[in-house]
């Protein structure tokens, strides 16, 4: 018998699935109705492949949705539960929040931010980030929300890409006890780029930093204007945000998401997978610099009007107790958050979370990368005492929502350790093989969708060339996922991991090829190859073989400065474990670098097949520069 989990909360829509695979569109068109329209749509889905634009001649708009929908009933609810990392915390009701990104969309407006303008936000983890992201949507402009871990040279290349003109940041933000120079790292960044207009400075950390004539402080401009701003009437698919991911190429990508179709998709999934009720107190771990954060931090939470806590710092800080401090706290109902942070927790063992009272909880999410069985069983038995279903949710930046999940907002839920379960309903997942085939069941092939969906990408910003590319062009007509899965004998899904260029380090997606063309513009390095490693808490770290030019020798102090070199133009997330210098690559006779021999290497795993080499002495070689380091190292 297969290790399985019945849990039922008393809901019992399962009907539902039946009426969207019967027809999806229709289904869709059902589900958008529990939204605010100003007007509605005229037709459900305009399906021009690949491109998608759902409820079109719908107008709507999302902060009216997330803030005014609920004054009537719900004004004095808190809506944000606010911990700083510094002890600080805040309660903001529906009523404040309001009120505060009325102001902010006035302030933007009074800047010159129209409709159609990109904002872009590099703010720390505070009530501010989501009202400038809900005040953008206010007036029509596009949100572009950078890390708050990315460096100066990832924030020109992202400002660049998208023409922001206004940028919001803060005087700094807390970061295991240290505070973060936001401020400056704007500074630097914006230093060459003249058509940044206007830098918003909110004082978060109060610390000293140097004010130029493009900056203006967040209180000065919040005391001078009203609070009144109505809510622009825009178009279904009017652009809400982008966000830049990694990819498989050295440039990241602007993933855009529209209004009508996402924010569909986040009110449906969020009731079904997490049976939000008024009650609930939600906690998503998610930091509102990656998807997670916009879409069930953000816009999905405010949508049903939920009392979630946000919380500003690191989930080990002071210590590893802190989670579960807050949960305690807040008596969180519902708690979302990583493998790599679970997997953190377990280290530390059982007794700190049974040192907690943890008794309000009844439902755990985990999302971002897959979750082994056994971190399965230890989240399940540890922290919800075998009565929270775990719901363990498979999406990405693209698809702006969850794809697969288990609902026990819909129906009871019969869990597997480790498996994601099954589709959401209207979601048409498929597992290929190279041709685009079905593959049989345990067989492992690649994830793709194939219907279109709501909370779908747009396009990317700027390059519809590029989005048909990236996510359409392997198998005609479906969307192309970059995961490995593979479905059970029980129709359950199983998540393997990703199948291109793209490491998955403590769940925040980094391209290879960033990371490689970053080494390869040091003037000492001529080639280099990334890639991932597993590891116990991250799931999987970064190690780089890299080239040196005729004559340069390797050693400690350049692998420090190609370190830092990584921190610099990428971000602290993209730091190496370890720079080999090796003399060549193996490659193949077409000259692509075989990275699944590196990664062997990198894991005293069996070389395997080496046929295809062009050149057999390369692995010696690599092995043996892995193997110099390791024995200095010991
Ligand atoms: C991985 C995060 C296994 C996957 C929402 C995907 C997962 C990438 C899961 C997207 C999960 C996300 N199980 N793997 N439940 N959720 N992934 O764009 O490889 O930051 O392609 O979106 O994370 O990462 P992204």
């Amino acid at each position: 018998m297969p290790e399985t989990y019945d849990i039922g909360l008393g809901n019992n829509n399962s009907h539902l699935r039946q009426e969207a695979d019967s027809d999806f569109v229709s289904f869709w068109d059902s589900q958008a109705r529990n939204l605010s329209w100003f007007s509605l749509w005229t037709k459900t889905l305009d399906w021009n492949p690949p491109f998608a634009r759902w409820f079109v001649g719908g107008t709507l708009n999302a902060s009216y949705n997330a803030l005014d929908i609920h004054q009537a009933s719900k004004s004095a609810k808190t809506a944000i539960l606010w911990e700083g990392e510094d002890g600080q915390s805040r309660n903001i009701t529906y009523g404040e929040l309001f009120i505060q990104v009325q102001k902010f969309a006035n302030v933007l407006k009074s800047l010159g931010v129209q409709r159609g303008d990109r904002v872009t936000i590099y703010l720390p983890m505070v009530p501010e980030l989501p009202i400038a992201m809900l005040a953008c949507a206010r007036i029509g402009a596009t949100h572009t929300v950078i890390f708050s871990g990315f460096s100066a040279a990832s924030i020109r290349d992202r400002v660049s890409d998208s023409q922001s003109k206004v940028i919001v940041t803060a005087d700094g933000g807390y970061r295991r006890g240290q505070i973060i120079n936001l401020k400056s790292m704007v500074d630097d960044a914006i230093k060459s780029l003249d058509f940044v207009n206007h830098v918003i400075v909110l004082e978060r950390a109060k610390n000293k930093i140097s004010m130029t004539p493009k900056d203006k402080l967040w209180g000065q401009l919040m005391a001078d204007v009203s609070d009144l701003c109505n809510a622009e009437e825009l178009p279904s698919d009017h652009p809400l945000y982008i966000l830049y991911t990694s990819g498989t190429t050295g440039k990241p990508k602007g993933v855009l998401h529209g209004t009508g179709g996402y924010l569909t998709h986040l009110y449906s999934t969020f009731k079904w997978a997490f049976d939000i009720k008024d009650s609930d107190i939600f906690f998503c771990t998610a930091d509102i610099g990656w998807v997670t954060g916009h879409s069930y931090v953000v816009y999905a939470p405010l949508l049903c009007g939920a009392t979630q806590v946000m919380y500003e710092g690191a989930p080990d800080f002071p210590d590893v107790s802190r989670m579960w401090q807050i949960l305690q706290k807040y008596q969180v109902t519902i708690f979302y958050t990583t493998p790599t942070a679970i997997r953190l927790f377990m280290k530390f063992g059982a007794e700190i979370p049974n040192s907690f009272d943890l008794s309000y909880l009844r439902l755990l999410g985990t999302v971002g990368e897959p979750i082994n069985p056994e971190v399965w069983r230890w989240y399940f038995k540890i922290i919800g005492k075998e009565r929270c279903p775990i719901i363990d949710t498979w999406w990405q930046t693209e698809t702006g929502g969850m794809l697969i999940s288990p609902l026990p907002g819909l129906e009871t839920v019969s869990l597997k350790p480790g498996s994601a379960g099954h589709p959401i309903p209207g979601i048409n997942i498929g597992i290929v093989d190279e041709n685009g085939n079905d593959v049989p069941a345990n067989t492992k092939g690649y994830l793709v969708v194939k219907n279109p969906w709501p909370g779908m990408l747009l396009s990317l910003w700027d390059d519809d060339e590029k989005y048909k590319t990236t996510y359409w062009s392997k198998y005609d007509g479906c969307y192309y996922s970059g995961d490995y899965a593979m479905r059970d004998d029980d129709g359950y899904l199983w998540l393997l991991g990703r199948a291109d260029d793209v490491l998955n380090v403590a769940g925040h997606r980094i391209g290879t090829a960033e990371l490689e063309s970053c080494i390869v513009s040091h003037p000492s390095v001529v080639e280099s190859a990334a890639c991932g490693i597993p590891d116990d808490v991250k799931g999987e770290t970064i190690i780089i073989f890299a080239v040196l030019r005729q004559g340069i020798l390797g050693g400690t102090k350049l692998e420090q400065e190609l370190t830092d070199k990584i921190r610099t133009d990428i971000g602290a997330i993209a730091t190496p474990k370890h720079i080999y210098f090796v003399p060549k690559l193996p490659k193949t006779r077409s000259g692509k670098i075989m990275r699944r021999l590196l990664k062997a290497i990198g894991t005293n795993e069996e070389i395997g097949d080496t046929s295809t080499l062009e050149d057999g002495s390369a692995v010696t070689q690599v092995q043996h520069a892995f193997d110099e380091v390791h024995r200095r190292t010991k």
